[in-house]
């Protein structure tokens, strides 16, 4: 979602190889008679294929509150476990099995897939202030011992046997070691210690050895979005630190069911007004300042050739993706309705383009954005589903200092006046103003997702 876009030096592409053929598995629930009840049903191909999507009930309450929020109100989004008090439910809010149990009465005897973001690494968030964690970045002990292993305990209870349960593993965290660390520009002695002490990767593999174990559980884990890893020096190497990641600490590759990329960020799912492969009088588009030699221009493009490059790492030829459309609409006034003039590549691109951020580093709380397409299950080739991950109307963090108990820091990314880093190429962060701490229920910014909507509301 957040940190870094970040150019590497041009090199020659490392895409190839064919997108293998799955089968789709056929789901028989179990009910009793020789099997045991409790028998969670086998791993399906696309758990998102001929199941209901659980609806969180405590952000549908928020959403319906607002003025015309009854239109997405019954959208389902992720469930995010943020922290350790977050599994027995936080302030009061629901818990871990709240929620499952609220997912096995919505199925009601249907197919019903539930999302949960696990979201808690030792010194989590290392590039960027707003959603440092709780855990200081030696915790890997606290972290299997107070999250994964009572997460794991929850999730392989009988009673949720026959839910299919989508775990999206520890956003922001691998890509993070690629790109902000050693010699780049954009390197931070935070990334740099978790590099160092291996804690993301020692983490990541824990969770999904733990989590993979359970029968009725699909890991994806976080893969960035095209304006982070697209550069020709991330692609391969984040493809590689994942399949590392993967074999860690007791997982394989096979406890990985797929990838889920643009979690919580705003990167369009197409730009349908250029293409990577256009040229303006001679100059190509990868050549234009808002390209930046970037491989790919949109999410859709990029999950799709990442998916062959992960299996050319090592991940199971069926592999799938995931994409959060919950913030990439960028509907609107100020969207383009066709291709820019062919007077320069950057006027040509600029004029086209539907992303309206200011740089492809921007994440927080991009101003102009509107919500992206409707959760859907097998959209395109490869992709399992779009969905919305990041509830739309929580905040990505606080435009101002904020004093607070989540361990949340104040990330001037978030503030509108300020002039930017290296990982946004030194722009303004183009966030709204006046937003409460990241997870916190920003009104203005859903009316403007609202209003933004492509496809409108
Ligand atoms: C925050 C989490 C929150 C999540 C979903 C993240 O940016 O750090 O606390 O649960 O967003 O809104």
């Amino acid at each position: 979602m957040r940190s870094a876009s970040v150019r590497g030096t041009p090199r020659k592409g490392l895409i190839g190889g064919v997108a293998a053929a799955v089968a789709l598995a056929s789901v028989s629930l179990f009910t009793g008679a020789g099997a045991s009840a409790a028998a969670p049903a086998p791993r399906v191909d696309n758990p998102y294929s001929g199941a209901g999507v659980y609806v969180n009930p405590e952000w549908s309450a928020k959403a319906a509150a607002e003025p015309g929020g009854d239109r997405i109100a019954n959208q389902p989004t992720g469930v995010w476990l943020d922290r350790i008090a977050a599994i027995d439910g936080a302030n009061g809010g629901m818990g871990l099995r709240d929620h499952l149990d609220e997912a096995v009465s919505q199925a009601g005897g249907r197919q019903l897939t539930i999302q949960v973001v696990v979201y808690n690494l030792p010194g989590r968030d290392c590039a960027a202030l707003a959603s440092n964690g709780e855990l200081g970045p030696d915790d890997l002990p606290r972290y299997k011992a107070e999250f994964i292993d009572p997460i794991a305990a929850i999730l392989a209870d009988p009673a949720y046997a026959n839910l299919r349960i989508v775990t999206v593993i520890e956003i922001d965290s691998l890509p993070n070691l690629v790109t902000n660390t050693g010699s780049r520009p954009t390197a931070t002695p935070e990334c740099d210690r978790m590099k160092q002490n291996g804690n993301y990767v020692k983490g990541v593999g824990y969770a999904l050895a733990k989590l993979g174990a359970i029968e009725n559980v699909y890991n994806y884990i976080d893969a960035g979005h095209h304006g982070w890893i697209g550069w020709d020096d991330n692609f391969g190497a984040s493809a590689d630190l994942f399949a590392e990641a993967a074999r860690a600490e007791g997982s394989t590759t096979a406890d990985v069911h797929g990838f889920i990329t643009n979690t919580a960020n705003y990167s369009p799912t197409r730009e349908p007004h250029f293409s990577v492969d256009d040229t303006v009088n001679g100059t190509a588009v990868r050549q234009s300042s808002w390209v930046d030699w970037n491989r790919y221009t949109d999410e859709l493009t990029f999950a799709q050739a990442f998916r062959q490059r992960l299996v050319q790492a090592g991940f199971p030829a069926g592999i799938g993706m995931l994409i959060d459309t919950s913030r990439n609409g960028w509907g609107g006034s100020a969207r383009p309705t066709g291709p820019g003039p062919q007077t320069s590549v950057d006027a040509y691109v600029d004029g086209g383009r539907i992303d309206r951020r200011i740089h492809k580093g921007n994440w927080c709380n991009q101003s102009g954005a509107g919500l992206g397409e409707r959760p859907t299950a097998a959209p395109a080739s490869g992709i399992d589903a779009f969905v919305w991950m990041k509830p739309p109307g929580e905040s990505d963090g606080s435009s101002r200092e904020i004093p607070n108990d989540e361990g949340k820091g104040f990330d001037r990314m978030c503030d509108p006046t300020y002039e930017g880093n290296p990982r946004n190429g030194n722009n303004p962060p183009g966030s709204l103003p006046d937003a409460p701490i990241s997870g916190h229920w920003f009104s203005a910014q859903f009316q403007e997702l609202m209003r933004n909507a492509y496809p409108p509301l």
